[in-house]
């Protein structure tokens, strides 16, 4: 059975206090997790191992970055490599979100090569993919989403596929209050899995983990998660919030 997850993504929000304080109102409230029902949070690159420390004896609770560097060490001031993400306590990364291919130029080729490093450091990674409206206007969201994992992730081997989370992020839906309906999200999820199926088989399919991200709160979620192919949220500003994340991870565990 695949994984539900419900993972934060801070963006670049919460000092080390703030980021303290969240963490500690997120595992106050924290329902009895399982290997099945896990919580990621992913702070920005300096609260990592601060939040890893307060996170270590909890259960199925993970730290992820929100980024890595395509390269393993060296002269490359300003980045970050994946083995001090992971030696700083972090079990994921977040690859290939659309503010970091809009505002930051990351090519697929460039998230293809972060997503290798990635991997070969220990890391699992969260995988984003998803269309502007403009695409979704168009109706071309299909291809475009599978356009993009085929760049990102296609080259990888079958093995590979155990540490890959893909989160369908609808770029229209991110931080807009404009959610996408469960019916578009399930339309989705279907075919990225379909996807999966045809080049990898279905069993590999079945047991990816897909997460919707773009205006999910606690008044929404538990609709979302009802729908079979979607496996859980990766969630914007309805994480900086401990009730509110903590009213999706409620959701999660009723799904
Ligand atoms: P919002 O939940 O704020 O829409 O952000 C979604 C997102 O981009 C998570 O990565």
């Amino acid at each position: 059975m695949r994984k539900k997850i419900v993972a934060g993504n801070w963006k670049m929000n919460m000092n080390l206090d703030e980021g303290h304080e969240l963490v500690a109102g997120i595992l106050k409230g924290l329902p009895a997790l399982n290997n099945d029902k896990i919580v990621v949070i992913a702070p920005p690159f300096i609260n990592i191992q601060h939040s890893y420390y307060q996170v270590e004896d909890t259960d199925h609770v993970y730290i992820a970055a929100q980024n890595c560097s395509t390269e393993n060490s060296g002269a490359y001031t300003g980045e970050v490599a994946a083995s001090m993400i992971k030696h700083a306590g972090a079990s994921y990364v977040i690859i290939g979100h659309s503010e970091r291919r809009e505002y930051f130029n990351e090519t697929d080729a460039i998230l293809s090569k972060k997503t290798d490093t990635a991997l070969d450091n220990g890391l699992k990674v969260i995988f984003c993919c998803g269309e502007s409206l403009e695409v979704r206007d168009a109706g071309t969201q299909n291809e475009y989403v599978e356009a993009q994992l085929k760049a990102g992730l296609f080259h990888l081997h079958k093995h590979q596929l155990a540490n890959i989370v893909v989160a369908y992020e609808p770029i229209w839906a991110i931080g807009t209050g404009r959610t996408a309906t469960s019916q578009q999200a399930q339309d989705m999820h279907a075919h990225i899995r379909s996807v999966f199926a045809a080049q990898y088989g279905q069993n590999i399919a079945d047991d990816l983990t897909i997460l919707y991200g773009g205006s999910c709160k606690p008044s929404n979620a538990a609709e979302l998660f009802a729908c079979a192919d979607v496996d859980g949220g990766l969630i914007g500003g309805a994480s900086l919030k401990a009730s509110e994340f903590l009213g999706i991870i409620e959701a999660m565990m009723h799904a």
